[in-house]
């Protein structure tokens, strides 16, 4: 078994987004060179070609662009502010766009390169009552048009994340977050929930029970309807904050989990998840992931995510925040005529740190493309007769 010599430098230096942060900000390409050797996440072409040479190229491109950009954009935000608004679980978003939970860490990393308040919110990393590593390395993998992962529930736990990861978000967030909560038991889940509905910051908790990347948890309580219900219970019973339950697509009937969910007192939903997969590498003829399996994610998932996000919308009275793939303006219009009144930005947020605010920017003028006047009137658009 791995010896773990410096537990915190580990949890740093293996988390993905800390990851893509380090890449992000190393200035010379020798520098980088030098962090790809060291770190221990580096063993994929997905992080080595691909989102490195991006993530290069798009700090070069904004550098030049920053400031015109900066100026154009917040004229747009101001001025569109009330066609982009929206309301979830009685909390006024300014714009549906919320960062997904593990693609955005504990928010404050990203607001070293933008203002993190322009975005509706975002969902923190997945956190349980103890601090855990994740899985081991290789835990990232490259697909034509995504990734996939099994980072496996990484974070610091419970105590850390209120004593130290909160109070520095509260420095440079001022709107509601939302709890991402991982559990290998309901007595788990009950007890994150309960020490986060303390936290005033917290708007929402999102219930993840479907991660795909750890074993005896996580997405075994979503593929039961009972087990969801199980665990919504258990959670209804320590919070008065709206709950939203993270649902699994790794299921043949989705409908009746979300429902199970509404029943048991969730005031949410949201979906979807990644997708278990699997890459075989023609060298070694190995699995690519130490994990073997791991949770497929970005624009390939997208049509999977509307299917899923347009059948709970039609079943459930309860709000629907739909994520898979999404990584345009224009997804997040899609999203909301399948009936989700906001929308998550995962991946595309690892490929390009800026993709939730050039979602958010560009949102007006999509929206002037198709003739909608505020986001609100197309919600569950799709579902008319
Ligand atoms: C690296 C990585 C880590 C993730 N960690 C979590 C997590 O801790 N909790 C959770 O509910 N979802 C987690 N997810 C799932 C995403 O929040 C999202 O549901 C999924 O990736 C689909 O959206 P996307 O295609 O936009 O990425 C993670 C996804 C990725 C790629």
């Amino acid at each position: 078994m791995q010896k773990i010599e410096n537990p915190s430098a580990l949890h740093k230096e293996n988390s993905v987004e800390s990851f893509c942060f380090k890449q992000f900000w190393a200035d010379e390409n020798a520098e980088i060179q030098k962090i790809i050797c060291q770190a221990r996440n580096i063993t994929t072409i997905f992080l080595r070609n691909h989102l490195l040479n991006q993530v290069i190229r798009t700090k070069q491109n904004r550098t030049r662009q920053n400031k015109k950009y900066i100026d154009r954009t917040h004229t747009m935000i101001n001025k569109d502010s009330n066609r982009l608004q929206t309301t979830l679980c009685g909390i006024t978003l300014d714009n549906p766009v919320i960062a997904a939970s593990g693609t955005f860490g504990y928010g404050y990393e990203f607001a070293e390169i933008y203002d993190i308040n322009e975005l509706g919110t975002f969902s923190f990393k997945g956190t349980t009552k103890e601090p855990r590593f994740g899985n081991p390395t290789p835990r990232i993998a490259e697909i034509p048009c995504g990734m996939l992962n099994s980072v496996g529930l990484q974070n610091p736990g419970i105590d850390k994340v209120i004593t130290e990861e909160l109070p520095k978000l509260r420095a440079c967030f001022h709107k509601p977050v939302m709890a991402n909560v991982s559990g290998f038991s309901t007595e788990e889940y009950a007890y994150v929930c309960e020490r986060l509905d303390a936290e005033e910051q917290i708007g929402w908790l999102e219930v993840n029970i479907s991660c795909p990347n750890v074993h005896g948890g996580g997405m075994g309580f979503g593929t039961d309807p009972q087990m969801a219900a199980e665990v919504t219970h258990a959670v209804r019973a320590v919070t008065k904050k709206p709950i939203i339950m993270k649902l699994t697509p790794n299921v043949t009937d989705i409908v009746s989990i979300a429902k199970a969910c509404e029943e048991a007192g969730a005031d949410g939903i949201s979906l979807i998840n990644t997708m278990l997969a699997m890459r075989i590498d023609l060298r070694t003829q190995r699995p690519v992931l130490a994990n073997v399996t791991g949770g497929m994610s970005g624009p390939a998932v997208f049509p999977v995510a509307v299917r899923m996000v347009y059948q709970v919308a039609k079943a459930v009275g309860i709000p629907v925040v739909g994520l898979g793939g999404v990584s345009s303006p224009e997804d997040v219009l899609e999203m909301l005529m399948a009936g989700a009144c906001a929308v998550e930005v995962g991946a595309a947020n690892l490929t390009d740190p800026y993709a939730c605010k050039r979602i958010i920017d560009g949102l007006p003028a999509a929206m002037d493309r198709y003739g909608i006047e505020k986001l609100s009137d197309i919600i569950g658009a799709a579902h008319r007769a």
